[in-house]
């Protein structure tokens, strides 16, 4: 083991996880890219390499804990100590009330929710006894308010949001910095997808070079594009009759 620090992204096999540890490489991280695809991230591993940098793939489900350790296992022995984790994998399915699926959500809340929790349960120990690391979340703006049909996807970014908040005031001063990040809608493969309009889409390149940004800064909370953060946050004091007119009408479906 030889080089810079460690990082140890999730979700990396596309989107804005795979922007993402291509850039931390590019700043002399040595990433550790876990994801379930294989193929895409050796893709990424390999690109990495040949602009210089070292990767290494962790095949891994983040809703499967002995996965997560496992990985965080073997990114500690052949990179090293994870110095910061960007746990970022997650999912999105609707949630239809005329087709309630408890299973669903519990799936949504296995990858979105515990996925973060036991990626942090697996290297926060060795960051505290380190007296250093950096924990930053990939959340969304949709765990501000609830959003049409994303009840479950919802629900699972709201717990995101605030186990970060509170580890976050909870590890002032043991050198452990948190950073939690809500996009709004960005152009990836998860909102490809989408039928509905997507107000202030924001395109890749755009997202994971703000996100960066916001990680290099270690900055405790980011929130993007400002209209639509401006609009989620202000929403939360609108009447709630309001609320639901307008939300209803931003998110309807194109086809329509
Ligand atoms: N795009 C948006 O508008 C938007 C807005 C707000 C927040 N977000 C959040 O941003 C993060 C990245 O999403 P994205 O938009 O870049 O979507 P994406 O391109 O679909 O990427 C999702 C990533 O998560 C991984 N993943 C999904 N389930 C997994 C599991 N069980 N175990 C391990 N990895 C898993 C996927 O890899 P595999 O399929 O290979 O496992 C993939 O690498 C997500 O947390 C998402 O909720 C996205």
């Amino acid at each position: 083991m030889s080089g810079g620090p460690v990082a140890l992204i999730t979700g990396a096999s596309s989107g804005m996880g795979r922007g993402l540890a291509m850039r931390l490489a590019a700043d002399g991280y040595r990433v550790g890219l876990a994801a379930r695809r294989a193929q895409p991230l050796e893709e990424l591993a390999a690109d990495i390499r040949s602009a210089g940098g070292e990767a290494l793939v962790l095949q891994c489900d983040v809703s499967v804990r002995e996965d997560v350790y496992a990985a965080v296992e073997r990114c500690r022995r052949e990179l090293g100590d994870v110095d910061l984790l960007v746990a970022n994998a997650g999912q999105s399915e609707m949630t239809l009330v005329d087709e309630l699926d408890s299973g669903m959500i519990e799936q949504l809340m296995g990858v979105n929710f515990f996925g973060v929790v036991y990626a942090v349960e697996a290297v926060l120990p060795g960051m505290l006894s380190r007296g250093r690391g950096q924990i930053v979340g990939v959340s969304s703006l949709a765990g501000y308010g609830g959003l049409p049909r994303t009840a479950g996807y919802s629900a699972a970014k709201a717990a995101v949001t605030k186990f970060l908040e509170s580890l976050r005031v909870d590890l002032r001063g043991r050198g452990v910095d948190v950073t939690v990040i809500s996009p709004g809608y960005v152009r990836t493969p998860m909102t490809d997808r989408n039928l509905h309009s997507m107000p202030f889409l924001v395109e890749l390149d755009d997202a994971v070079a703000r996100i960066h940004r916001a990680i290099v800064k270690r900055a405790r909370a980011y929130h993007f594009p400002w209209p639509l953060a401006s609009f989620v946050w202000v929403g939360q004091i609108f009447p709630r009759r309001m609320y639901d007119w307008i939300v209803s009408r931003i998110n309807r479906d194109k086809a329509r």
